[in-house]
């Protein structure tokens, strides 16, 4: 198989360009250090099948048999997660990340219902979260958005409640998107339409998103589309199934958020070099490139761009292009857009007489 080289240069202007991420699950960033860290602050037993240490983490982590396999495991591991503080750190850690792999905006998913399951408040989750983006703003500069996934192996009644739960958040803006996670099949989005529909109707300005076509096939996207009206696609790998789905992707410039170092963790693909990243360009879909659950499959955004990088080898022209696409499919103000875009092209002349 190709591989091209990722030089000095290369990777310098890929951790500088700046960067949007759309698909990030906040619980998916607890890195193991952390997560034994606040077991011990909270007197969280693991169960005995948990890894007892980081390395045994990492050896599991890298041994992830599918979508479910991995779940199974992240619903024990966000166990540790009990008070607002926790929350706020568990973010924190991600922004500080994000920031200095040249990551300028992030939307970023949460799963309330795995953590009101165990009792924890919807407050203590939105409250510790919020906090966090607020002070990655104040520190870094960076801006960001959260998205309240449903979990889709839960009745739709449950994230009926869920969004009752979070109202008061969405009328205050605090959180801003709503999506849709979990065990994706046999859970199509059309199970989802009327918690969308709600939401919907009661906050217009809210952002729609789900996952679809991760292990579902084409058809999920479009009941995703279709059934749930949302404006863009978490994944989408299998759109390629679909000719007049991939035409109306095209046509109605529906972003896919792209996570390749998940695809490859979760066995979705063998390799990065399988994703169908040329066929994007070629059919003018735009995608962005994303972590998905970094402390699980072994990359933050820039290890992503870095992966696509070595097995693509595109130019600077074609990192600027993924890059506005990603400004341009991101759910911030038309005034933040254009800043972003500004510092592309900063940063693209800077470098384009190096590579
Ligand atoms: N897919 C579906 N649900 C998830 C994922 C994912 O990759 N990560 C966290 N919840
Ligand atoms: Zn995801």
């Amino acid at each position: 198989m190709t591989r091209f080289d990722c030089n000095e240069h290369m990777t310098s202007f890929l951790r500088e360009l700046p960067k949007c991420e759309h698909h990030v699950h906040l619980e998916g960033t607890l890195e193991p250090d952390l997560l034994f860290k606040l077991a011990k602050r909270n007197k969280i037993t693991l169960p005995d099948s948990f890894p007892k240490s980081v390395e045994d983490c990492i050896t599991r982590y890298n041994n992830f048999a599918d979508l479910q396999d991995f779940l199974d495991h992240y619903y024990i591991g966000m166990s540790v997660l009990i008070t607002e503080d926790d929350f706020y750190d568990l973010a924190m850690a991600y922004f500080e990340k994000a920031h200095s792999d040249g990551c300028l905006h992030s939307e970023v998913f949460f799963d309330p219902q795995g953590h009101l399951e165990r009792g924890i408040d919807m407050d203590a989750v939105v409250h510790g979260f919020n906090r966090a983006c607020k002070y990655a703003t104040e520190r870094f500069g960076t801006t960001n958005k959260l998205i309240m996934c449903l979990l889709r192996h839960l009745p739709s009644e449950d994230g009926l409640k869920t969004i009752e739960l979070a109202s008061k958040h969405y009328e205050k803006g605090t959180i801003h998107g709503l999506g849709l996670d979990s065990s994706e099949k046999p859970f199509p989005p059309e199970l989802f339409a009327e918690c969308y529909k709600t939401l919907k109707e009661k906050f217009p300005d809210v952002g729609l998103t789900a996952h679809a076509g991760e292990e579902g096939d084409y058809t999920y996207i479009n009941g995703a589309l279709n059934s749930l009206n949302t404006t863009r696609i978490d994944h989408g790998v299998n759109a390629q199934q679909n000719e007049a789905l991939m035409k109306h992707l095209s046509e109605n410039q529906i972003m896919l958020s792209l996570c390749p170092l998940s695809n490859v963790k979760l066995q979705v693909v063998k390799d990065v070099a399988e994703l169908p990243i040329d066929l994007y360009f070629e059919q003018n879909i735009p995608f962005s490139l994303n972590s998905d659950d970094p402390a699980y499959f072994g990359g933050y955004i820039l290890d992503n761009y870095i992966a696509v990088h070595t097995r693509f080898g595109f130019g600077l022209e074609q990192w600027r292009q993924i890059s506005l696409n990603g400004i341009n499919g991101s759910w911030c103000t038309e005034q933040r857009k254009n800043e972003l875009k500004k510092l592309v092209d900063d940063v693209c002349d800077k470098y384009r007489p190096l590579l």
